[in-house]
């Protein structure tokens, strides 16, 4: 049998490169090699965005656009939405009532978000149990596979934790997901900072050329190189560099290292052909985005034959799960 793998975006709206190079990259090539399942984690949204749910469909379509348009296909990957399916919510119950608050409480990227997200109270018991949902959202479909970043890895143990308990208290039942982690390159933003929608600091898949060129210029290079004669250090680069790294073959590399060693180019000439590859490597994107813009339904449409496929997986699970846990009966409606 081949391996299921199930991931999941929250809805942010327009895609940038780190979405690009950290994600989509990765499950473009994986729809290819296994049975995907990729869905729009909008529940997930609401625990940072409970008080602030005007955009989340808005956000739900635009991101559902970038991801058709950099070549997911819904011909050979399931693409769904969390919230469309009321199983997942229905597993996340029976999961948190095997929780026990002290795991959730000590997973390091709860407590590093605490620490971060200064600017509301995220003190709730749906943010406490952010992984818990994110665990039924991966075994409810059965996934095996789960590609994710690295910061993602303790909600993955914890989902192991749980199915393991699970499996002990009712019998065996669920795989134990596993992680699929794969090299990504790692892009920063213009201010040098990781990309991010919320630093302002992105450029997005959808930013038209002369906005590319905009946000490039602002890069920061060598701090230290002040003229167009002064020898630069690419080591010290900070953005401009670095980025040229995620879009160069070594053989350019090459020549623009001596290129800025030796002076014998400037910063913003070195910018310009960074810009010129960003703009050509989203070239074919814009195209397709700009084709799927025109058919206004295209968006439900792909999200409803996705759960059309993968409704009776999840039907098919919670049946089970409910047989186990003695709850089932001739009243209960399936
Ligand atoms: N937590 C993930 C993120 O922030 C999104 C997510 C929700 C997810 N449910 C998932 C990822 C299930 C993989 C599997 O990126």
């Amino acid at each position: 049998m081949t391996k299921r793998v199930v991931s999941g975006q929250r809805p942010t709206g327009r895609l940038h490169l780190g979405h690009y190079f950290g994600t989509l990259q990765n499950w473009v090539r994986l729809q290819d090699q296994y049975q995907c399942l990729f869905f729009v984690a909008d529940w997930h949204a609401l625990t940072t965005k409970f008080d602030d749910v005007g955009g989340i469909s808005e956000d739900t379509r635009e991101m559902v656009i970038d991801w058709l348009a950099v070549g997911l296909d819904p011909k050979k990957c399931f693409i769904y939405k969390q919230s469309d399916i009321p199983e997942v919510a229905e597993l996340f119950v029976y999961l948190t009532m095997i929780t026990p608050v002290s795991w959730l409480e000590r997973n390091p990227t709860y407590k590093e978000m605490l620490r971060e997200i200064t600017s509301k109270d995220i003190q709730t018991a749906g943010f406490l149990s952010y992984p818990v949902l994110q665990t039924a959202d991966i075994i409810l479909p059965k996934g095996n596979l789960v590609p994710v970043g690295e910061d993602q890895l303790p909600h993955l143990e914890l989902g192991r934790e749980i199915v393991r308990r699970f499996n002990f208290l009712y019998g065996d039942y669920f795989d134990e997901p596993e992680a699929l982690l794969s090299p990504v390159k790692r892009l920063l933003g213009i201010d040098g900072r990781k990309m991010s929608k919320s630093y302002g600091n992105s450029i997005f898949l959808s930013d038209d050329p002369d906005t590319i060129r905009a946000k490039v210029n602002q890069m920061i290079t060598d701090p230290a190189r002040q003229k167009k004669t002064d020898p630069g250090s690419t080591e010290a680069c900070m953005v401009v560099y670095p980025t040229h790294h995620v879009y160069s073959s070594n053989a350019e590399l090459q020549e623009i290292e001596t290129k800025c060693h030796e002076a014998a180019w400037g910063c913003m000439a070195c910018k310009r052909e960074l810009a010129d590859k960003i703009i050509d490597s989203l070239a074919g994107f814009r195209e397709r985005r700009a084709e799927i813009e025109k058919e206004p339904g295209i968006v439900n449409e792909v999200l409803r034959e996705g759960l059309h496929q993968v409704r009776p997986i999840c039907r098919s699970t919670i049946h089970d799960v409910r047989s186990k846990l003695n709850i089932f009966s001739e009243t209960t409606v399936v």
